[in-house]
C-alpha cells in the first residue's frame, strides 16, 4: 500500500495547523481545516504537486479563523465535510460517527468527539489522526463557549481518541509552544487533562476554574464557519 505524505502548514496569526494529506501514486489530496488567510499558499502548493484536491475536512465549528473551504471547493470542485452535528448549511458530507471516505486506497475515519463543540469531528487516517481541538500536545481545546462540554471532552478523549494503539501519530488543529505533533501513548502518559492519571472529577473542577477571554474573531467566524466559511 503507498504511503500517504503529510504537509503540515501553520496560519503565524491564530495558530492553527492545516494538513494537506497526498498519495502520489495518484495525485489524490485532502486538506484538513484550511484557512483563509493561506488560501493562495495552499492553492499554490496544491498546483505545484499536481494534485487532484477530493475533500475539505473540517474538524469543527472554527471560532479563531474563517475556513476557506468555499474558495477552495470554488477552485478545485473539492468537497466540504463536517461532522452532522455542526450545524453546518452548505457542506456535501456530513459525517455520523463512523463514517468512511477513501481517497486513493487510503479510510479516512470521521469520529464523533464532542466536548469543545458538539460537533467536533476527530479524523483516523491510516496511524495518524487528526483531533481538531479535541485532543491538543499535552493539552485539551477549549469548553467555555460554542456548547463547549469539559465532561464530553474527558469521554471523547478518553473512549474514543484513546482507543486507538498508543504508536498512533496525533496532530492537532493548534499548538502554542511549538510543538507539532505527539502520540496517543504520549498523552495516556503526560497529558495533564485527561491523561490515565487523571480523573474525570479534578479535570471539571479545573476547567470549571479557567476564566480566559473569548477569541478575538468569535463573532465573526462562527456565522461565516457556519456557512462553510462565507462571509
Ligand atoms: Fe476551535
Amino acid at each position: 500500500m503507498n504511503k500517504i505524505k503529510i504537509k503540515q502548514m501553520f496560519d503565524f496569526d491564530t495558530l492553527t495547523y492545516t494538513y494537506l494529506l497526498w498519495d502520489e501514486s495518484i495525485n489524490e489530496s485532502i486538506i484538513i481545516d484550511p484557512v483563509i488567510e493561506q488560501l493562495d499558499r495552499d492553492i499554490d502548493i496544491i498546483k505545484k504537486l499536481n494534485l487532484k484536491l477530493l475533500y475539505i475536512l473540517e474538524t469543527h465549528v472554527h471560532a479563531d479563523h474563517i475556513t476557506s473551504a468555499t474558495e477552495l471547493r470554488q477552485l478545485t470542485n473539492a468537497k466540504i465535510c463536517y461532522g452532522s452535528k455542526t450545524g453546518v448549511e452548505g457542506a456535501d458530507i456530513l459525517f455520523e460517527d463512523g463514517d468512511k471516505i477513501n481517497f486513493a486506497t487510503h479510510e479516512i475515519t470521521a469520529i464523533h468527539t464532542p466536548g469543545h463543540t458538539n460537533g467536533c469531528v476527530s479524523y483516523y487516517i491510516r496511524g495518524s489522526i487528526f483531533t481538531g481541538d479535541t485532543l491538543f500536545i499535552e493539552g485539551t481545546g477549549r469548553t467555555d463557549f460554542q456548547e463547549g462540554s469539559s465532561s464530553n471532552i474527558y469521554d471523547s478523549v478518553r473512549n474514543k481518541i484513546f482507543s486507538y494503539p498508543n504508536e498512533t501519530i496525533v496532530y492537532p488543529c493548534h499548538n502554542y509552544s511549538g510543538l507539532l505533533n505527539s502520540t496517543i501513548g504520549h498523552e495516556k502518559k503526560f497529558n495533564p487533562n485527561v491523561g490515565d492519571k487523571i480523573s474525570k472529577e479534578v479535570f471539571l473542577e479545573k476547567e470549571k476554574r479557567k476564566n480566559r477571554p473569548y477569541p478575538k474573531k468569535i463573532n465573526i467566524a462562527v456565522p461565516a464557519n457556519l456557512n462553510c466559511g462565507k462571509v
